[in-house]
């Protein structure tokens, strides 16, 4: 494979963090950035090293949940990356106009993402969390080519069936280029109502995968309107308690499986 300086300074970069761990759905809207985040700031909270980088070129969000000053300055191992709730936290949006459509196609954003990676200082990590774009086309598959050595992904879907073939898609194409799977994580599944759990729907595209493929169902989240005000008001999902607690069982699991 041709080497470039930038593809090399990505890979130095790489050897210093231990774990990444790439959240991905095929789909947009079924809470990869919300998982994303709950991730990365619950490593943080037990103490791990941890960081965070939005991969979403075209629709970075995470800035939102993470409501962070980016101190926009760089140092002698690179541009130093925002720090909030003991995270370091990269993202593309820190660098362009939110409501102006990024003007580059192809391998031009493949480069954009190396670069971003390749040039923040993160130090060591124990933990790199990715937050990967929607889709399964040359966006995502430079970014799983990127973090190709260390990557293992989460996989996020709603019980909607409609979604499935689009979640199974993305399943194919991690097991064609060998990323494995860490699990899946089924978002929005139920609702609390005086403190029981109503499902939403009679089917569970996760339970479908999960048995069809032989991968680990990390874990159901709930649809939890504090969660959107949480991120409304400035504030992380971990602000909702019922959404936390499901989490923290998620969390263990993912520690159990890149330990
Ligand atoms: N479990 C949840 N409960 C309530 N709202 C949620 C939940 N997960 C995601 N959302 C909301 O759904 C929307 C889409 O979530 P997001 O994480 O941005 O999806 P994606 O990154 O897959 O496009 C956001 O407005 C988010 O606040
Ligand atoms: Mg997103």
């Amino acid at each position: 494979m041709k080497t470039s300086p930038s593809l090399e300074l990505a890979e130095k970069k790489l050897r210093d963090i231990a774990n990444v761990i790439l959240v991905g759905s095929g789909k947009g809207g079924v809470g990869k950035t919300v998982v994303s985040s709950a991730i990365a700031l619950s490593l943080a909270r037990i103490g791990f090293k941890t960081g965070i980088l939005d991969a979403d070129l075209h629709g970075p969000s995470l800035h939102k949940i993470l409501d962070c000053k980016f101190p926009a300055k760089s140092g002698a191992r690179g541009i130093i990356p925002c720090t909030v709730y003991g995270l370091k936290f990269m993202s593309i949006a820190f660098f362009v106009d939110e409501h102006t459509p990024l003007p580059i196609k192809g391998n031009a954003k493949a480069s954009l993402i190396r670069d971003l990676f390749a040039q923040t200082d993160w130090g060591e990590l124990d933990y790199l969390v990715v937050d990967l774009p929607p889709g399964t086309g040359d966006e995502v598959l430079s970014v799983l080519m990127l973090f190709r050595s260390k990557g293992r992904i989460v996989v996020v879907s709603t019980p909607s069936m409609l979604s499935i073939s689009v979640v199974e898609r993305l399943v194919n194409l991690l097991k064609r280029e060998g990323v494995p799977i860490i699990g899946l994580v089924e978002n929005m599944a139920y609702i609390y109502h005086n403190s029981e759990k109503i499902y939403l729907f009679k089917s569970s595209a996760a339970k479908v995968l999960s048995k069809k493929y032989g991968i680990d169902l990390l874990g159901t989240l709930p649809l939890d309107p504090k969660v959107e005000e949480a991120i409304i008001e400035g504030k992380t999902p971990l602000h909702s308690k019922l959404f936390a607690e499901e989490f923290q069982s998620i969390v263990y699991k993912i520690i159990e499986k890149t330990s």
